[in-house]
């Protein structure tokens, strides 16, 4: 189906008492009516997108679909009929590297099904204000959901599983909920990385290399992750053997893992239910623990002020990965901790605290505070108001109170900073080895010139045997290539 023939049922079929009554609304939000668009097996959701206004729906009904959609107009809203069971299925045959991929702001997407692609099922590219809700996402390579320098998010009611990377990965991102979600088979379940204002709460993690991580990875543009709220999830039996691409960065979780607390500052972690996790419940660790990794002198490498109060810990450690096993026999056990605080994170400067340290089995915690003491600082000081001190129960939410200013990508080099952040960060740090090389590596290699770069990336060719291929950012503008190029090359750290 082409563009002009995607089936367009506008609000105008009411009677005239709703339709005044619409127009009416319509005029309160500022809008012209939302389209809904219709697409059914056989047509293209793209297409529809390309047809479709700000504001409008785009209804995708029960079939197949084997396509990459690319969002990048403000305010579309995606959203699956499932009928009698039958869900749209995007399928990308292991042959499509994205399902869905979004700049646009004010984002909606739900009720998908999405399977078998390589890439991400789920990347937004800087656009804030989305909604990511009640899709099931099966084995899409690396990431699942992937919000990449986005403000203001919701991720709620997904089922992911068998992703190589995190199911659910926030990453660089600010004022995100994360809820409610199911995630299972992975190798990372839920990643919060340098990322701000977070909320992880009531989502089952299970089955996974490691439950839940709040993580800093060095080298990124977003040097910090801190105000995270863990709370009210099930973490139960992460011991999924990892099968991360080697050398990837997530390639170092030992399995077994409930929670990993690497380097974030200011996270709780409360009124959670962690257990059978054979490594450890949580480990709250400094950069230093994900070997080889190199460090990034603006970013500090330790967790500060973690406060771990008020969870059901039972029946962690049964069998720890080598590294904790060898910690514990220094206290002639070979049963890891409920609770360890490993390398940088043991030391009283780093102001953590535990609640009723005692119904725990730990390591490490020898220098925390207890966090129902009235000395240690209650969590108001992390920036939202509990209603009681020291337990972050009266807060709801961290996402904005009103929409975050909708980010406008123009072609220059702000435009390609955005970019730049929003897509190429995404897999490249600058001198750490993520899903691409560093960007150390590739300076290196291409000195000055950014047209090769920018000629490279719109149909990347397989270079190296030990990394996947690069998917073609062709979605760019020829401007837009080159100018990302040029920030690419201005990097130093
Ligand atoms: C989904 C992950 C991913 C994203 C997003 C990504 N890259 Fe890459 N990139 C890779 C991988 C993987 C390789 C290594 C490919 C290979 O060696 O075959 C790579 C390699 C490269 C190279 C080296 C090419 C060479 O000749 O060796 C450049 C340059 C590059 N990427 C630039 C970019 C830019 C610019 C962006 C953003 C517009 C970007 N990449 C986004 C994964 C990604």
């Amino acid at each position: 189906m082409t563009p002009s023939q995607a089936i367009c049922l506008h609000s105008a079929h009411a009677h005239r008492g709703f339709k005044a009554l619409l127009v009416l609304f319509a005029f309160a939000v500022g809008n012209s009516y939302a389209a809904i668009h219709d697409v059914r097996e056989g047509d293209s959701i793209q297409a529809a997108v390309e047809a479709a206004s700000p504001g409008d729906v785009i209804q995708v009904h029960p079939g197949l679909y084997r396509e990459t959609v690319y969002v990048d107009k403000d305010d579309i809203t995606l959203r699956g009929v499932v009928k009698d069971g039958e869900w749209p299925n995007l399928e990308g045959d292991k042959q499509l590297n994205d399902a869905i991929l979004y700049s646009g702001n004010g984002f909606t997407v739900e009720w998908f099904k999405i399977t078998n692609y390589k890439g991400n099922a789920i990347m937004g590219q800087a656009g804030n204000n989305f909604s990511i809700r009640n899709n099931w996402v099966i084995d899409t390579g690396v990431y699942g959901i992937f919000p990449e320098f986005g403000e203001n998010g919701l991720i709620e009611n997904n089922v992911l599983s068998g992703i190589e990377d995190a199911a659910i990965y926030v990453g660089m991102s600010d004022y995100i909920d994360v809820r409610n979600n199911r995630v299972f088979d992975n190798v990372a379940g839920i990643e919060i990385e340098n990322s701000r204002h977070a909320l992880v709460e009531g989502n089952i993690a299970h089955n996974n290399t490691g439950g839940i991580l709040v993580f800093i990875t060095p080298g990124l543009p977003i040097k910090t992750s801190y105000d995270a709220i863990v709370r009210r999830n099930t973490v139960i039996n992460n011991n999924t053997p990892n099968f991360a691409i080697p050398g990837s960065l997530v390639a170092g979780i030992p399995s077994g893992t409930g929670m990993l607390i690497l380097a974030g500052d200011d996270v709780i972690i409360e009124d959670n239910i962690i257990t059978g996790n054979n490594t450890a419940g949580i480990i709250v660790t400094s950069q230093d623990f994900a070997t080889d990794v190199a460090g990034d002198p603006d970013s500090d490498p330790n967790p500060d002020r973690v406060q771990i109060m008020d969870n059901v810990m039972f029946d962690n450690g049964n069998d720890p990965a080598t590294e904790v096993k060898a910690l514990m026999l220094t206290q002639f056990s070979t049963t890891g901790p409920d609770i360890l605080a490993f390398k940088g994170a043991a030391h009283a400067d780093r102001e953590s605290c535990v609640s009723r340290k005692s119904a725990y089995r730990t390591f490490g915690l020898g220098d925390w505070g207890d966090c129902n003491s009235p000395t240690v600082r209650a969590a108001d000081a992390v920036g939202s108001a509990p209603t009681l001190a020291g337990t972050t129960r009266g807060v709801s939410t961290k996402m904005l109170p009103e929409p975050a200013a909708p980010r406008v990508i123009t072609v220059d080099a702000d435009g390609a900073k955005l970019v730049y952040q929003g897509i190429c960060a995404g897999c490249h740090t600058y001198n750490v080895r993520m899903i691409g090389p560093p960007v150390m590596a590739i300076k290196a290699q291409y000195g000055e010139d950014a047209g090769a770069i920018a000629q490279y990336i719109a149909a990347p060719e397989k270079k190296r045997p030990d990394f996947p291929t690069m998917p073609p950012q062709n979605h760019l503008s020829e401007e837009m290539r080159l100018e990302v190029a040029k920030y690419m090359l201005t990097l130093n750290k």
